[in-house]
């Protein structure tokens, strides 16, 4: 019988939430730091715990939160920006290096003279429509600060720096707060929209040296190690022998990009600012990215659902179709790094396409069943502060608006 078990216990309402290093960058669909922390303490596994992996690490909670225990971890994301906060968010910068740097950078904030600064038009060839996203004044001091950390004597702690400047990138540009799509705020406001990419990076770079002192303080001795793969192909086997794993804590996407959470979009600023690869395309090469024409999904759990939306809507179906295929082969590769007795935490939403909710919670715990897990419990939280759209348009219809995502899934798993 599977258990689920609906509960307050795990919705952490009044906790801070950017505690340690968790405060650095914000990203889509973030887990709540004290939920890792709750899955590695009280959900260990039987024997000793000395390597946790998150196949869908996003910006690094888990290992943060794996670092901070004294346990070795291994994150896998295709997305260069979330490998790149979560490097950051996991390395112990020597602190007086990072406060000089700032002395440093603070001091060349002081003496900017935008007269001796001339546009250069080709600097900014590589961002998309950049005269369309930014103002032109925003984009010299963007580049100047660029120029100034690449100009620090401290080399090792430039990417602390430019990640406090890959969040500023995007939050000067023109786009709507509050919005993980690129849409442009409404063109009467732009001429009085004018944040300080100064002031921005300098606010954030305290907050994140506060994250770092914290962290410095009460993190373990730990090694962390941090994959560019695709967890539907691969497991990086140079770094996880088979069944070397103890415990996964993790929280997949829960549909393709392009209908749920825009991670592209959303990493698209920084992505072109600092050329990582395919920055202008990340969503295609995420789960379900590329919808194929797939049938049929060996399932119980969903069979019903899929019916439903094949009868409603074709194109959708495959959307759908797609990515669980592809869910259920990087369950395969996740399953197989697992040693046994180890455990397997998912933290699942459960999504709407055509109005018919697809029980995400159930088809994760059916697939890792099939590859010999047991189902612990599924706990359902209520999620008051994860920004995530609670309403979607499933039928791409204007006002046809249903909620989607009002609580979220914990399935825990053991490998028999
Ligand atoms: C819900 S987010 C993870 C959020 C993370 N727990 C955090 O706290 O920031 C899901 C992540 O899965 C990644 N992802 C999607 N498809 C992937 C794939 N095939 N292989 C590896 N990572 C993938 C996305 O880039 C995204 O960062």
């Amino acid at each position: 019988m599977y258990r689920r078990e609906y509960t307050s216990d795990w919705d952490f309402r009044d906790s801070n939430t950017k505690e340690y290093t968790h405060c650095y960058h914000n990203y889509p669909a973030m887990m709540i730091p004290q939920i890792a922390r709750r899955l590695i303490c009280d959900f260990a596994p039987e024997g000793s715990v000395s390597m946790i992996l998150d196949p869908y690490m996003g910006s690094g909670t888990t290992l943060v939160e794996a670092a901070i225990k004294g346990i070795d971890s291994v994150g896998i994301d295709v997305n260069p920006l979330a490998r790149f906060i979560a490097e950051v968010k996991t390395t112990k910068f020597n602190i007086n290096e990072v406060e000089e740097s700032f002395n440093y950078i603070l001091r060349k904030i002081d003496s900017f003279d935008i007269s001796a600064w001339k546009y250069v038009e080709t600097d900014f060839k590589h961002i998309t429509k950049h005269d369309y996203w930014y103002s032109k004044e925003n984009l010299i001091k963007l580049k100047y600060l660029s120029s100034v950390i690449d100009s620090m004597e401290f080399a090792a702690t430039k990417s602390f720096f430019n990640l406090a400047l890959a969040e500023t990138i995007r939050d000067v540009s023109f786009t709507r707060n509050g919005e993980f799509k690129r849409y442009r705020i409404e063109a009467n406001k732009i001429p009085t929209y004018n944040p300080n990419p100064f002031v921005l990076i300098a606010d954030k770079i305290k907050r994140n040296l506060d994250g770092l002192n914290n962290f410095l303080k009460d993190a373990s001795e730990f090694t962390v190690n941090i994959s560019d793969c695709n967890s539907v192909y691969e497991i990086p086997h140079s770094l996880l022998a088979k069944e070397s794993v103890d415990m996964v804590v993790t929280s997949p996407p829960y549909g393709d990009s392009r209908t749920t959470v825009a991670y592209g979009q959303f990493s698209r600023w920084a992505g072109e600012w600092f050329r990582f690869p395919n920055a202008k395309n990340i969503d295609r090469t995420l789960m379900g990215g590329m919808p194929k024409k797939i049938d049929s999904i060996d399932t119980v759990a969903l069979a019903t659902e899929l019916e439903q939306i094949k009868q409603s809507d074709i194109k959708r179906y495959y959307e759908v179709t797609t990515f669980l295929d592809e869910y259920s082969r990087s369950i395969e590769n996740v399953a197989g790094v697992i040693r046994k007795g180890g455990r397997v935490c998912y933290v699942v939403g459960n999504r709407t396409v055509k109005d018919v909710q697809i029980p995400l919670d159930y088809f994760t715990a059916e697939i890792f069943e099939k590859h010999g897990f047991k189902h612990e419990i599924t706990y359902v939280r209520s999620i008051p502060n994860k920004r995530m759209p609670s309403k979607t348009s499933p039928s791409n219809k204007k006002g046809a608006n249903v909620s989607t995502m009002t609580e979220e899934y914990i399935v825990i798993m053991t490998k028999l």
